[in-house]
């Protein structure tokens, strides 16, 4: 080798001794973290950050691009606007997480993203009862049960749906305060539950900042595919936070978030103007739709919380 060739390796393996020892400076930086949790944690997430570094050779403009997207997702999100988690939303991490903490049991219900469209203190309904609350949309007839993995019936479970109106818009993104296409019920003796809502429609993630900018630049969409979302709690049950999602729609290989899975695709059967419904509900001549799900509960268990409490599963993300 000439004497530039041996400058030339001995500049590059001096380069990767440099870089390897400030991995190494700033894992150890974490080692006497008092919650070994968080001590695993951080010392991974330096690890995979440098390695992501080098790999990519990021530059120093890059990095400061990065710097500004962060301070502009920052600069939106406030107590209604979450831009963070729709940033991990986009990225498959709130599904990733969502999958690693709803471990795959039995034939339990599958879980996807809450979404930041949930709200508490919905209204209550009878069984048979209507959640749409004057919301536009083709009404839909919803049925189906509640079992445990044991295909035991859950009587009493808590079943929480809301979705958004035909116009693509959950009750929360109008500003005049009404409460529509939400609201909670229980089911009976058998583990049954029904109730009317209206056919979900397709709607994009809120994409006026900087993610939406992000998905414009990647030529992503930011439409998910139509869906009704579900909260079912029951005691000794793991907390099941998930959608059902419309057979057919052209959405389910592109849904912007990651959420669909082929297990909560469902059929959504059109009924003409005219047709009896199921409670003899009377639809001034309207076509409607049913769909049936039937809805398993895993058995709980509980998680650790390496920041501080311990929480049950399912705390959520997404
Ligand atoms: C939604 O289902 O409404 C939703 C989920 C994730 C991000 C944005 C919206
Ligand atoms: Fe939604």
């Amino acid at each position: 080798m000439s004497e530039q060739g041996t400058g030339m390796v001995r500049a590059a393996d001096e380069q990767q001794t440099r870089e390897q020892a400030l991995v190494e400076q700033v894992v150890a930086s974490f080692d006497h973290a008092q919650d070994a949790r968080l001590k695993q944690l951080m010392q991974a997430l330096t690890r995979h950050l440098h390695a992501f570094l080098r790999e990519v050779r990021l530059t120093e403009e890059e990095w400061k691009a990065a710097i500004e997207f962060l301070t502009a997702a920052g600069h939106i999100t406030d107590d209604k606007r979450q831009e963070f988690i729709l940033l991990s939303d986009v990225l498959g991490a709130s599904m990733q997480t969502i999958a690693i903490n709803n471990e795959v049991y039995a034939n339990a219900t599958e879980a996807t993203v809450l979404g930041p469209f949930f709200v508490e203190g919905s209204p209550g309904i009878p069984l048979g009862g209507d959640i749409s609350f004057g919301a536009a949309g083709q009404p839909c007839w919803v049925e189906g049960t509640v079992t445990g993995t044991d295909g035991r019936p859950v009587p009493g479970a808590r079943i929480e749906v809301w979705e958004a109106d035909e116009d693509g818009f959950y009750d929360v993104q109008y500003d005049d305060d009404r409460t529509a296409a939400r609201g909670h019920l229980f089911t009976d003796e058998m583990g049954g539950y029904r109730f009317w809502g209206i056919t979900p429609t397709p709607y994009p993630i809120p994409h006026d900042g900087p993610v939406g900018a992000l998905l414009a630049a990647a030529g992503r969409s930011p439409m998910r595919a139509s869906h009704l979302h579900f909260d079912v709690r029951a005691d000794g049950k793991r907390t099941l936070i998930t959608h059902i999602f419309v057979r057919g729609d052209e959405l389910l290989t592109r849904d912007a978030v990651f959420g669909v899975k082929d297990s909560l695709i469902y059929d959504f059967v059109q009924h003409p103007a005219g047709t009896p419904t199921p409670d003899g509900r009377d639809l001034a001549n309207r076509s409607w739709a049913s769909v049936r799900f039937d809805i398993v509960l895993a058995p709980a268990h509980r998680a650790r919380n390496p920041f501080g409490r311990q929480e049950s599963v399912n705390g959520q993300c997404g």
